[in-house]
């Protein structure tokens, strides 16, 4: 059986036209449509709905309080029944009539195919300048992460074995737009790709979701692939954060020290110092939240519990800084070496324990 899996957000306009066209032209095919709407607000899952009470074929998933493409996808492939899996764009852009032969080809070969815009007799259609240019540049740049090189890695058309699938699942990066990509990122090196050419039409109706946040997501997602298999996004963007905190525990010493009329004094419990400890403290669980850990941003109550908790995290990573500097500096090393030895401990140490007791991930 063949499982197409339609991603939706905001498509309520394509849908109606798009599903009798593929019941159409895939026949007496064995098949199920899934169709992923991520909540959309324009009611696309009600329009699918409405669609699968006269065609029993199709199912309809609406996920809600999630966000993305590729998640969507996978949660589309765990839904399936089916021995091999197509994914195609729900606004018309990809060619109905290569969906069969996706599927046998993937069928035949025990991996993956792929429609390919870039190959003899495909085309990108009439895209505006930029469009166009920003697609060469990211399939250029894919090019390097991929275990097998196809002419098309940002096509968002394709088809895969359930095997293969469930092979590369643990791997798999949710984040983002480039489902396709990131099979072909993580499946073993001899895993047979056929390609076949299409071209790129314009939508049915609607607007394309791909956004300048994508882009940005893109280019995590190549990090990702590459040098963040060694060094993590997420402890990159935690340092950026730290040494800002820095400077704000900095500046907050220096103007409780004013307003209270202190002159400066390194007591451990002197108000001053731990007035600027906390308010880095602050500053950093509130940036991390939004931004370094965004992906799994702690909201309402969710954020008062993890704030406490980080607090805890840091107290003992104050500890850890603390103890790490005084060993190093009666070992006999410099005042700034074990400072700063210590400081990087400690910051592993919030990094590591912060992410996995105040944001779980
Ligand atoms: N469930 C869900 N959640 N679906 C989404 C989301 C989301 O967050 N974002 C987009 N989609 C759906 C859209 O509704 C559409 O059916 C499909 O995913 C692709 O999104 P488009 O908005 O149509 O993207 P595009 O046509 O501009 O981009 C095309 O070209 C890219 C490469 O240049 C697509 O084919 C991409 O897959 C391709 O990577
Ligand atoms: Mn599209």
């Amino acid at each position: 059986m063949l499982s197409l899996i339609l991603p939706t957000y905001k498509e309520r306009e394509s849908l109606p036209i798009l599903i009798p066209k593929i019941v159409e032209s895939l026949g007496a095919a064995e098949y199920e449509i899934i169709v992923v709407d991520d909540d959309s607000p324009d009611k696309t899952w009600e329009v699918a709905r409405g669609l699968a009470q006269r065609h029993p074929q199709l199912h309809v998933i609406r996920r809600v309080g999630r966000r993305g493409l590729s998640s969507a996808v996978i949660e589309g492939f765990l839904a399936a029944k089916g021995d091999v899996f197509v994914v195609m764009d729900a606004d018309g852009q990809h060619d109905i009539g290569l969906i069969l032969k996706l599927a046998d080809a993937a069928r035949e070969n025990g991996g993956m195919s792929m429609g390919s815009r870039y190959m003899e007799g495909g085309s990108v259609g009439d895209w505006t300048g930029f469009r166009a240019w920003a697609s060469r540049i990211g399939t250029a740049l894919a090019h390097w992460v991929c275990q097998v090189r196809v002419t098309d890695p940002m096509s968002g058309f394709f088809a895969v074995s359930r095997g293969t699938f469930e092979e590369v699942l643990p791997r798999l990066n949710p984040k983002g737009f480039k489902i396709l990509l990131d099979l072909l990122v993580h499946v073993p090196a001899n895993t047979q790709v056929k390609e076949l050419p299409f071209s790129f039409q314009e939508r049915i109706g609607g607007v394309s979701k791909f956004s300048t946040q994508v882009r940005l997501q893109y280019l995590e997602f190549l990090y990702d692939a590459t040098v963040g298999r060694y060094l993590p996004l997420t402890l990159i963007k935690y340092c950026v954060v730290g040494v800002m905190g820095v400077a704000v525990n900095l500046a907050a010493y220096a103007i409780v020290s004013l307003l209270l009329n202190e002159s400066p004094q390194f007591g451990l419990f002197s108000t001053p110092l731990l007035a600027g400890i906390e308010a880095a403290i602050v500053f950093n669980f509130f940036f991390n939240n939004a931004w370094t850990f965004s992906y799994a941003k702690l909201r309402g109550w969710k954020a008062v519990t993890g704030f406490a908790k980080y607090n805890v995290v840091c107290a003992f990573g104050a500890f850890a800084n603390i103890a790490v500097t005084a060993f190093l500096y009666r070992g006999g090393m410099g005042t700034v070496s074990s400072l700063a030895i210590g400081a990087f401990i400690g910051m592993m140490w919030n990094y590591t324990i912060g992410r996995l007791f105040t944001w779980n991930v």
